[in-house]
């Protein structure tokens, strides 16, 4: 028999789509508004009021930033109402704040909930990401490869012509050799300007979105929610921390991490099983955005469990009161 106290995925995820519905729901009338804190900042206060209602003893892991940078859901903040099991959470309140600000597709707010300890605690550095979808021998392309050795080998696991893959890449000026590299392979290359969680889970429905392979650098936290993400969808990732300075070695340190060269796995990045949900706030190819109508707001929230797999796609939609 189950006890309160233990990771009850199957009831906890429902609660987790309310808490991105919410976050979505209060960013929605700033959408194009061309003000990021403001919007980011909706998301945060629409996320943080849901996440106290759940009956957890929940710790944020990945958030908002340290304790004295961020007034809200900082790295360490309990959250929940204190009651039940004791689980990590990760959050991005509003993953594609220029996105949002600028009315561009796949801003998203996104959530994962896993028992107490088994999210990476990543600092808020840069992170070498590689990802590929489900289906393929375990450790076909390694980060360890060139960009050209990834294409050509997802090609001949895939049995087709190395101009047949498309790899997603952060269009960044520190991408340019990167892209480069990919080009010369003849492979395609989907550039996206913000946003490489659903970059990442791009990969998981290829079939889908035409997108078979994600390279590049972009933030360490939101490596930890795109693993999250493809741990309930199948797929492989990799990441490898990135530090510019002392700063932020020391801010691996505080974070307990000490090989700092070390590549991490998905499994190694989300050790146990995960839930994850996200809302979309601008229309994308993973959910559709809010859709704001005169007397009410409608989202879509995919909202995954890695126990089982399962996917589901949740439209709510509610009265502007
Ligand atoms: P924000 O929503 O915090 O603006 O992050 C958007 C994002 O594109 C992430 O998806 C990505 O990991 C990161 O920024 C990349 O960072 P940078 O803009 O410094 O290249």
């Amino acid at each position: 028999m189950s006890s309160p106290k233990d990771f009850n995925d199957r009831m906890l995820s429902l609660g987790l789509a309310r808490v991105s519905e919410a976050a979505a729901h209060a960013s929605a009338r700033l959408i194009g508004r061309g003000d990021e804190k403001a919007a980011d900042q909706a998301a945060v206060n629409a996320m943080r009021e849901q996440l106290n209602l759940l009956d957890i003893r929940g710790v944020v892991v990945i958030g908002e930033g340290e304790r004295d940078e961020a007034p809200m859901l900082y790295i360490g903040e309990e959250v929940g109402s204190g009651d039940g099991p004791e689980v990590d959470i990760a959050l991005d309140p509003l993953e594609g704040t220029t996105l949002t600000a600028k009315d561009m597709p796949n801003a998203l707010t996104v959530i994962a909930m896993a028992p107490r300890g088994t999210l990476l605690h990543a600092p808020d550095v840069y992170m070498d990401k590689l990802a590929i979808g489900p289906g393929y021998p375990v450790d076909v392309v390694s980060l360890d490869m060139s960009p050209s050795e990834r294409v050509r080998a997802l090609a001949r696991a895939r049995g087709c012509k190395d101009s047949d893959i498309t790899v997603c890449v952060l269009e960044r000026p520190r991408h340019e050799d990167l892209v480069a590299e990919i080009r010369s392979t003849g492979a395609a290359i989907r550039l996206i300007t913000d946003g490489d969680v659903a970059g990442v889970i791009h990969c998981a429905e290829a079939e889908l979105t035409g997108i078979d392979m994600y390279m590049g650098s972009g933030g360490a936290p939101e490596g930890v929610l795109a693993a999250s993400a493809l741990k309930c969808m199948g797929g492989q990732m990799w990441g490898r921390l990135l530090f510019r300075n002392d700063d932020e070695r020391g801010r691996a340190a505080k974070a307990g991490i000490s090989d700092l060269d070390r590549i991490y796995s998905r499994d190694e990045l989300v050790t146990a099983d995960v839930i994850f949900a996200a809302t979309g706030v601008t229309n994308g190819s993973i959910v559709a955005g809010v859709k704001r109508e005169p007397h009410y707001l409608q989202t879509e929230t995919i909202l995954m469990r890695s126990k089982t797999g399962s996917v589901r796609r949740m439209i709510y939609r509610n009265p502007i009161r």
